[in-house]
């Protein structure tokens, strides 16, 4: 039997301090989601938050989710969406690794590839109204080459918020990764990446684009409804949360969802 290393995906949790009108309570979601998707997969080796971590990206928001991490069996890996703050998050999770440049980035070795965390949250000014799209800066863009190179011709996986093209849903690809052609122009040269895992569409998307698969997950909270050509992106339906399992063996990947009982 070919040996194999699972990891588990739980993306946009959108913590809050006070639940949202009308919207799931984040906390319940996440507790539920975490115990369910241990009870599935209990041999983990990693659970994968894929940003949006929580909704206003205040810092009394980091310190709720972080107890919520503290006694979990396995690894957790936090990464930034559009709805995080780099410096709250920075200091509420001061051992999270980042990158020379202060970018939550980093790499991670696991069932042989190079799992490679992308921080997508746009750099603004202190302040300054927050911009949902995403953004990979010449430093972050710089760094990614560096890491490529370096992972030679070991396979590679990316993690990051933003998708780095469209998903088919006119509101989100408005918010998508700026530099999304340059992103698939870098990978594309090194040639080592075999599969992207994203999170901000807030719905199960699969597909592949310029040769390289990738993968959407729903979130903990709110799903995105089927409208295609809708313009609003902040509209959620009430479709069950779902977790991501990705499975690495000797043949490739395998990425399922799995659904969890919401209440
Ligand atoms: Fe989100
Ligand atoms: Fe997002």
């Amino acid at each position: 039997m070919t040996e194999s290393t699972t990891f588990l995906v739980l993306t946009d949790l959108h913590m809050t301090v006070e639940p949202r009108a009308g919207c799931p309570e984040p906390e319940s979601r996440l507790r539920a989601g975490l115990a369910h998707a241990l009870t599935c997969v209990p041999d983990a080796s990693m659970i994968l938050l894929c940003g949006d971590l929580t909704h206003w990206g205040d810092e009394a928001s980091y310190r709720k989710l972080k107890p919520l991490l503290d006694d979990l069996p396995v690894p957790v890996v936090p990464m930034l969406g559009n709805h995080d703050d780099r410096a709250a998050f920075r200091t509420v999770f001061p051992e999270v690794p980042v990158d020379p440049n202060g970018f939550v980035q980093r790499v991670i070795a696991i069932g042989g590839y190079r799992l490679i965390i992308l921080d997508t949250l746009l750099l603004r000014d202190e302040g300054a109204p927050v911009i949902h799209e995403g953004e990979l800066c010449a430093d972050r863009m710089a760094w990614l080459d560096s890491v490529l190179t370096e992972a030679g011709d070991t396979p590679c996986i990316i993690a990051m918020h933003h998708p780095p093209h469209g998903t088919g849903f006119a509101a989100m690809d408005a918010l998508m990764l700026r530099e999304g052609e340059a992103f698939h122009d870098l990978i594309e040269r090194h040639g080592n990446v075999r599969h992207l895992l994203c999170g901000h569409v807030h719905r199960t998307i699969s597909g592949v684009y310029r040769r390289t698969p990738w993968a959407v997950f729903r979130s903990t909270v709110g799903q995105m409804p089927l409208m295609f050509n809708g313009t609003d992106s902040t509209v959620e339906n009430h479709d069950p949360p779902a977790c991501g399992i990705v499975i690495l063996n000797g043949d490739g990947i395998l990425v399922h969802t799995e659904d969890f009982p919401s209440e």
